[in-house]
Protein backbone atom coordinates (compact mmCIF):
# COMPACT_ATOMS: atom_id res chain seq x y z
CA UNK A 1 0.00 0.00 0.00
CA UNK A 2 1.00 3.44 -0.92
CA UNK A 3 0.37 5.74 2.22
CA UNK A 4 -0.60 9.16 0.83
CA UNK A 5 -0.22 11.52 4.04
CA UNK A 6 0.91 14.98 4.88
CA UNK A 7 3.22 13.77 7.30
CA UNK A 8 6.76 15.37 6.69
CA UNK A 9 8.52 14.01 9.66
CA UNK A 10 7.47 10.17 7.71
CA UNK A 11 8.60 11.65 4.53
CA UNK A 12 11.97 12.80 6.15
CA UNK A 13 12.82 9.18 7.65
CA UNK A 14 12.38 7.95 4.27
CA UNK A 15 13.97 10.08 2.49
CA UNK A 16 17.19 10.03 4.91
CA UNK A 17 16.98 6.53 4.35
CA UNK A 18 17.76 6.19 0.66
CA UNK A 19 14.14 5.67 -0.32
CA UNK A 20 11.94 8.25 -2.84
CA UNK A 21 8.68 10.37 -2.26
CA UNK A 22 6.47 11.98 -4.08
CA UNK A 23 6.25 15.56 -2.78
CA UNK A 24 3.62 18.13 -3.78
CA UNK A 25 4.77 21.53 -5.70
CA UNK A 26 2.97 24.61 -6.97
CA UNK A 27 3.42 22.99 -10.79
CA UNK A 28 3.24 19.36 -10.79
CA UNK A 29 4.36 16.43 -8.20
CA UNK A 30 7.91 15.52 -8.15
CA UNK A 31 9.35 11.72 -7.21
CA UNK A 32 12.04 12.78 -4.73
CA UNK A 33 14.99 11.35 -3.59
CA UNK A 34 18.57 12.47 -1.69
CA UNK A 35 20.74 14.02 -4.43
CA UNK A 36 23.52 12.29 -2.75
CA UNK A 37 22.01 8.78 -2.55
CA UNK A 38 22.76 6.90 -5.62
CA UNK A 39 20.17 4.28 -4.03
CA UNK A 40 18.09 7.12 -4.33
CA UNK A 41 18.38 8.55 -7.68
CA UNK A 42 18.16 4.98 -9.15
CA UNK A 43 14.92 4.15 -8.01
CA UNK A 44 14.11 7.54 -9.65
CA UNK A 45 15.18 6.97 -12.72
CA UNK A 46 13.60 2.96 -12.56
CA UNK A 47 10.39 3.98 -11.25
CA UNK A 48 9.73 6.61 -14.22
CA UNK A 49 11.51 4.18 -16.81
CA UNK A 50 13.37 7.51 -17.55
CA UNK A 51 16.04 7.57 -19.40
CA UNK A 52 19.94 8.34 -17.80
CA UNK A 53 20.74 10.81 -20.23
CA UNK A 54 17.50 12.40 -19.01
CA UNK A 55 19.13 14.48 -16.23
CA UNK A 56 16.95 15.97 -12.94
CA UNK A 57 15.87 19.18 -11.63
CA UNK A 58 17.55 19.95 -7.88
CA UNK A 59 14.63 21.22 -5.13
CA UNK A 60 15.86 23.11 -2.10
CA UNK A 61 14.50 26.01 0.16
CA UNK A 62 16.91 28.93 0.05
CA UNK A 63 18.97 31.06 -2.06
CA UNK A 64 22.29 29.98 0.56
CA UNK A 65 21.37 26.44 0.08
CA UNK A 66 21.53 27.14 -3.92
CA UNK A 67 24.57 29.00 -3.95
CA UNK A 68 26.17 25.77 -2.35
CA UNK A 69 25.12 23.62 -5.57
CA UNK A 70 26.10 26.23 -8.08
CA UNK A 71 29.92 27.28 -9.17
CA UNK A 72 28.48 30.47 -10.98
CA UNK A 73 25.49 32.47 -10.71
CA UNK A 74 25.30 35.39 -13.46
CA UNK A 75 23.59 38.51 -12.78
CA UNK A 76 20.54 37.53 -14.96
CA UNK A 77 20.08 34.23 -13.26
CA UNK A 78 20.00 36.61 -9.62
CA UNK A 79 17.36 38.91 -10.98
CA UNK A 80 15.13 36.17 -12.21
CA UNK A 81 15.70 33.75 -8.89
CA UNK A 82 14.78 37.17 -6.80
CA UNK A 83 11.32 37.47 -8.76
CA UNK A 84 10.11 34.21 -9.37
CA UNK A 85 11.54 32.10 -6.07
CA UNK A 86 9.90 30.48 -4.16
CA UNK A 87 8.16 29.53 -7.73
CA UNK A 88 7.83 28.04 -11.27
CA UNK A 89 11.34 28.76 -12.54
CA UNK A 90 13.95 26.31 -13.11
CA UNK A 91 17.31 27.95 -13.84
CA UNK A 92 20.68 25.93 -15.10
CA UNK A 93 23.28 26.96 -13.98
CA UNK A 94 27.38 25.62 -13.82
CA UNK A 95 27.52 23.01 -11.03
CA UNK A 96 30.03 22.48 -8.36
CA UNK A 97 32.13 19.23 -8.46
CA UNK A 98 30.30 17.45 -5.23
CA UNK A 99 27.10 17.06 -7.16
CA UNK A 100 27.13 13.21 -8.63
CA UNK A 101 26.71 12.81 -12.17
CA UNK A 102 23.86 10.44 -12.09
CA UNK A 103 21.89 14.03 -11.51
CA UNK A 104 22.98 15.80 -13.85
CA UNK A 105 23.35 13.00 -16.98
CA UNK A 106 27.32 13.67 -16.88
CA UNK A 107 26.73 17.69 -17.53
CA UNK A 108 28.25 20.77 -16.33
CA UNK A 109 25.31 21.97 -14.94
CA UNK A 110 22.32 21.64 -12.38
CA UNK A 111 18.85 22.50 -12.70
CA UNK A 112 18.02 24.45 -9.77
CA UNK A 113 14.83 25.41 -8.42
CA UNK A 114 12.88 26.67 -5.14
CA UNK A 115 9.38 25.48 -5.42
CA UNK A 116 6.22 27.47 -3.85
CA UNK A 117 4.73 24.88 -1.70
CA UNK A 118 4.21 25.07 2.24
CA UNK A 119 4.81 21.64 3.10
CA UNK A 120 7.34 20.83 0.36
CA UNK A 121 8.97 23.83 1.70
CA UNK A 122 8.61 22.87 5.23
CA UNK A 123 10.02 19.26 4.37
CA UNK A 124 12.95 20.58 2.49
CA UNK A 125 13.85 22.78 5.33
CA UNK A 126 13.98 19.94 7.91
CA UNK A 127 16.26 17.55 5.14
CA UNK A 128 20.01 18.25 5.72
CA UNK A 129 20.34 17.14 1.63
CA UNK A 130 18.34 18.93 -1.39
CA UNK A 131 15.91 16.83 -3.46
CA UNK A 132 16.23 15.68 -7.24
CA UNK A 133 12.80 15.18 -8.55
CA UNK A 134 11.27 14.69 -11.62
CA UNK A 135 7.73 15.15 -12.31
CA UNK A 136 6.05 12.21 -11.07
CA UNK A 137 4.72 10.44 -14.07
CA UNK A 138 6.05 6.93 -16.05
CA UNK A 139 8.31 8.96 -18.56
CA UNK A 140 6.02 10.34 -21.78
CA UNK A 141 3.01 10.30 -19.94
CA UNK A 142 1.34 13.25 -18.29
CA UNK A 143 2.09 14.94 -15.32
CA UNK A 144 0.43 14.71 -12.15
CA UNK A 145 -1.35 17.44 -10.61
CA UNK A 146 -2.66 15.02 -7.73
CA UNK A 147 -1.86 12.71 -4.92
CA UNK A 148 -4.53 10.70 -6.67
CA UNK A 149 -2.43 10.60 -10.38
CA UNK A 150 0.33 9.77 -8.73
CA UNK A 151 -0.96 6.93 -7.01
CA UNK A 152 -2.51 5.88 -9.99
CA UNK A 153 0.78 5.49 -11.86
CA UNK A 154 3.19 4.21 -9.30
CA UNK A 155 0.89 1.88 -7.03
CA UNK A 156 2.81 -0.20 -4.98
CA UNK A 157 6.11 0.78 -6.13
CA UNK A 158 6.55 4.27 -4.02
CA UNK A 159 6.00 3.88 -0.27
CA UNK A 160 4.54 7.50 0.10
CA UNK A 161 3.04 10.17 -1.59
CA UNK A 162 3.14 13.69 0.42
CA UNK A 163 0.07 14.70 0.54
CA UNK A 164 -0.32 18.70 -0.84
CA UNK A 165 -3.67 19.03 -2.64
CA UNK A 166 -4.06 19.65 -6.37
CA UNK A 167 -1.36 21.79 -7.91
CA UNK A 168 -1.88 25.23 -7.91
CA UNK A 169 -0.15 26.39 -11.03
CA UNK A 170 -0.90 22.77 -12.92
CA UNK A 171 1.99 22.63 -15.34
CA UNK A 172 6.00 22.20 -15.34
CA UNK A 173 8.34 25.13 -14.10
CA UNK A 174 9.83 27.04 -17.10
CA UNK A 175 13.16 26.62 -17.60
CA UNK A 176 16.05 29.39 -18.52
CA UNK A 177 20.07 28.70 -18.86
CA UNK A 178 23.02 30.93 -20.25
CA UNK A 179 24.72 30.31 -23.17
CA UNK A 180 27.57 32.74 -23.76
CA UNK A 181 26.53 34.33 -21.22
CA UNK A 182 23.23 35.15 -22.50
CA UNK A 183 19.82 33.56 -21.44
CA UNK A 184 18.06 31.09 -22.98
CA UNK A 185 14.44 29.88 -22.57
CA UNK A 186 14.42 25.69 -23.00
CA UNK A 187 10.79 24.81 -21.94
CA UNK A 188 7.54 27.26 -21.95
CA UNK A 189 6.31 26.35 -18.63
CA UNK A 190 3.96 28.23 -15.57
CA UNK A 191 5.86 31.20 -16.04
CA UNK A 192 4.93 33.19 -19.47
CA UNK A 193 7.66 34.80 -21.48
CA UNK A 194 6.41 37.96 -20.84
CA UNK A 195 6.65 37.64 -16.93
CA UNK A 196 10.31 36.92 -17.86
CA UNK A 197 11.08 39.65 -20.16
CA UNK A 198 9.95 42.00 -17.60
CA UNK A 199 12.16 41.11 -15.39
CA UNK A 200 15.40 40.89 -17.78
CA UNK A 201 14.61 41.78 -20.95
CA UNK A 202 14.26 40.04 -24.41
CA UNK A 203 15.09 36.66 -24.00
CA UNK A 204 15.96 33.81 -26.84
CA UNK A 205 13.52 30.98 -27.08
CA UNK A 206 14.28 27.28 -27.63
CA UNK A 207 11.56 25.16 -26.63
CA UNK A 208 11.82 22.78 -29.85
CA UNK A 209 14.15 19.74 -29.55
CA UNK A 210 15.81 20.06 -32.96
CA UNK A 211 16.99 23.63 -31.59
CA UNK A 212 17.77 22.83 -28.13
CA UNK A 213 19.82 19.29 -28.37
CA UNK A 214 20.92 20.31 -25.17
CA UNK A 215 18.15 20.17 -23.09
CA UNK A 216 17.70 16.58 -23.50
CA UNK A 217 14.52 16.07 -22.00
CA UNK A 218 12.63 18.35 -24.48
CA UNK A 219 11.03 15.23 -26.51
CA UNK A 220 8.55 16.14 -29.67
CA UNK A 221 5.81 13.45 -27.75
CA UNK A 222 5.43 13.96 -24.34
CA UNK A 223 2.84 14.67 -22.00
CA UNK A 224 0.93 12.49 -23.85
CA UNK A 225 -3.00 11.02 -22.63
CA UNK A 226 -3.34 6.79 -23.99
CA UNK A 227 -6.16 8.15 -25.56
CA UNK A 228 -5.18 9.72 -29.41
CA UNK A 229 -5.10 13.59 -29.22
CA UNK A 230 -5.82 15.98 -32.09
CA UNK A 231 -5.28 19.82 -31.39
CA UNK A 232 -6.62 21.63 -33.76
CA UNK A 233 -8.16 25.32 -34.81
CA UNK A 234 -12.17 24.29 -35.62
CA UNK A 235 -13.23 21.69 -32.91
CA UNK A 236 -16.72 22.22 -34.73
CA UNK A 237 -15.42 21.62 -38.38
CA UNK A 238 -12.76 18.89 -36.88
CA UNK A 239 -15.23 16.31 -35.40
CA UNK A 240 -17.66 16.59 -38.48
CA UNK A 241 -15.53 14.10 -40.01
CA UNK A 242 -15.92 11.41 -37.03
CA UNK A 243 -19.57 11.24 -36.63
CA UNK A 244 -19.23 7.94 -35.20
CA UNK A 245 -16.45 8.13 -32.85
CA UNK A 246 -17.02 9.16 -29.34
CA UNK A 247 -14.88 12.79 -28.77
CA UNK A 248 -13.76 14.37 -26.08
CA UNK A 249 -13.27 18.38 -26.22
CA UNK A 250 -11.11 20.92 -24.47
CA UNK A 251 -11.89 24.62 -25.48
CA UNK A 252 -10.67 27.67 -23.50
CA UNK A 253 -14.24 28.90 -23.57
CA UNK A 254 -16.34 27.74 -26.12
CA UNK A 255 -19.13 25.68 -25.70
CA UNK A 256 -19.53 23.23 -29.10
CA UNK A 257 -22.38 20.64 -29.23
CA UNK A 258 -22.73 17.48 -31.31
CA UNK A 259 -24.34 13.83 -30.91
CA UNK A 260 -20.22 12.57 -30.99
CA UNK A 261 -18.75 15.01 -28.39
CA UNK A 262 -19.33 12.84 -25.14
CA UNK A 263 -17.77 15.48 -23.41
CA UNK A 264 -17.30 19.35 -23.16
CA UNK A 265 -14.82 20.66 -20.65
CA UNK A 266 -14.18 24.76 -21.01
CA UNK A 267 -11.13 25.78 -19.18
CA UNK A 268 -11.59 28.72 -18.25
CA UNK A 269 -15.36 30.11 -19.02
CA UNK A 270 -13.75 33.74 -18.08
CA UNK A 271 -11.22 33.50 -20.76
CA UNK A 272 -8.63 33.42 -18.04
CA UNK A 273 -5.59 31.63 -18.87
CA UNK A 274 -4.21 31.04 -15.57
CA UNK A 275 -7.43 29.31 -14.93
CA UNK A 276 -7.15 27.53 -18.27
CA UNK A 277 -3.34 26.19 -17.54
CA UNK A 278 -4.12 24.73 -13.43
CA UNK A 279 -7.05 23.22 -15.46
CA UNK A 280 -5.06 21.73 -18.38
CA UNK A 281 -3.12 18.45 -17.25
CA UNK A 282 -6.65 17.12 -14.40
CA UNK A 283 -8.96 17.31 -17.95
CA UNK A 284 -6.18 15.58 -19.63
CA UNK A 285 -6.27 12.67 -16.82
CA UNK A 286 -10.14 12.85 -16.69
CA UNK A 287 -10.72 12.52 -20.47
CA UNK A 288 -7.94 9.81 -20.59
CA UNK A 289 -10.08 7.62 -18.00
CA UNK A 290 -13.53 8.10 -20.17
CA UNK A 291 -12.36 5.27 -22.53
CA UNK A 292 -13.23 7.93 -25.46
CA UNK A 293 -12.35 7.41 -29.18
CA UNK A 294 -10.08 10.83 -29.24
CA UNK A 295 -9.88 13.68 -27.58
CA UNK A 296 -9.86 16.88 -29.52
CA UNK A 297 -8.41 20.18 -27.97
CA UNK A 298 -8.97 23.62 -29.28
CA UNK A 299 -5.65 25.56 -30.21
CA UNK A 300 -4.85 28.41 -27.09
CA UNK A 301 -4.23 32.04 -27.80
CA UNK A 302 -0.48 32.36 -29.10
CA UNK A 303 0.24 35.00 -26.02
CA UNK A 304 1.56 34.56 -21.95
CA UNK A 305 0.04 30.90 -20.47
CA UNK A 306 -1.38 30.25 -23.89
CA UNK A 307 1.87 29.61 -25.25
CA UNK A 308 2.85 26.79 -22.82
CA UNK A 309 -1.15 25.51 -23.02
CA UNK A 310 -0.50 25.02 -27.06
CA UNK A 311 3.50 23.38 -26.73
CA UNK A 312 2.01 20.44 -23.95
CA UNK A 313 -1.16 20.02 -26.13
CA UNK A 314 1.41 19.87 -29.48
CA UNK A 315 4.03 17.05 -27.64
CA UNK A 316 0.29 15.39 -26.68
CA UNK A 317 -0.81 14.88 -30.19
CA UNK A 318 2.02 13.66 -31.68
CA UNK A 319 2.61 9.96 -32.96
O1 LIG B 1 7.83 21.95 -12.45
C1 LIG B 1 8.79 21.22 -12.58
O2 LIG B 1 9.86 21.58 -13.12
C2 LIG B 1 8.67 19.77 -12.03
C3 LIG B 1 8.57 19.86 -10.51
C4 LIG B 1 8.53 18.50 -9.86
O3 LIG B 1 9.61 20.64 -10.01
N1 LIG B 1 9.77 18.98 -12.45
C5 LIG B 1 9.96 18.58 -13.73
O4 LIG B 1 11.04 17.73 -13.90
O5 LIG B 1 9.22 18.90 -14.63
P1 LIG B 1 11.29 16.86 -15.22
O6 LIG B 1 12.45 16.01 -14.89
O7 LIG B 1 10.05 16.20 -15.60
O8 LIG B 1 11.73 17.92 -16.28
C6 LIG B 1 12.98 18.55 -16.11
C7 LIG B 1 13.55 18.98 -17.43
C8 LIG B 1 13.90 17.81 -18.32
O9 LIG B 1 13.45 18.14 -19.63
C9 LIG B 1 15.43 17.78 -18.26
O10 LIG B 1 16.01 17.32 -19.46
C10 LIG B 1 15.76 19.25 -18.03
O11 LIG B 1 14.75 19.70 -17.16
N2 LIG B 1 17.06 19.42 -17.36
C11 LIG B 1 17.40 19.04 -16.10
N3 LIG B 1 18.68 19.31 -15.84
C12 LIG B 1 19.18 19.89 -16.96
C13 LIG B 1 20.46 20.40 -17.33
N4 LIG B 1 21.49 20.38 -16.50
N5 LIG B 1 20.60 20.91 -18.57
C14 LIG B 1 19.55 20.95 -19.44
N6 LIG B 1 18.32 20.49 -19.15
C15 LIG B 1 18.14 19.96 -17.93
MG1 LIG C 1 8.57 15.45 -16.71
Amino acid sequence: MTIISNDILKAKQLLENDDVVAIPTETVYGLAGNIFSEKAIQKIFKVKKRPHFNPLIVHTNSIEKVEALVSEFPEQAKKLAKAFWPGSLTLILKKKSNIPDLVTAGKDTVAVRIPNHAVTLQLLEKLAFPLAAPSANPFGSISPTSAAHVENYFKDSIKMVLQGGSCENGIESTIIGFENDEPVLYRLGSISIEEITAVIGEIKVKNKKEIAPNAPGMLERHYAPSTKTFLVKDVALFIKDYPNKRIGVITFSKKVLAPNIKKLVLLSEKKDLKEATSKLYQTLHDLDGLELDMIVAELFPDFGLGKSINDRLERATKD
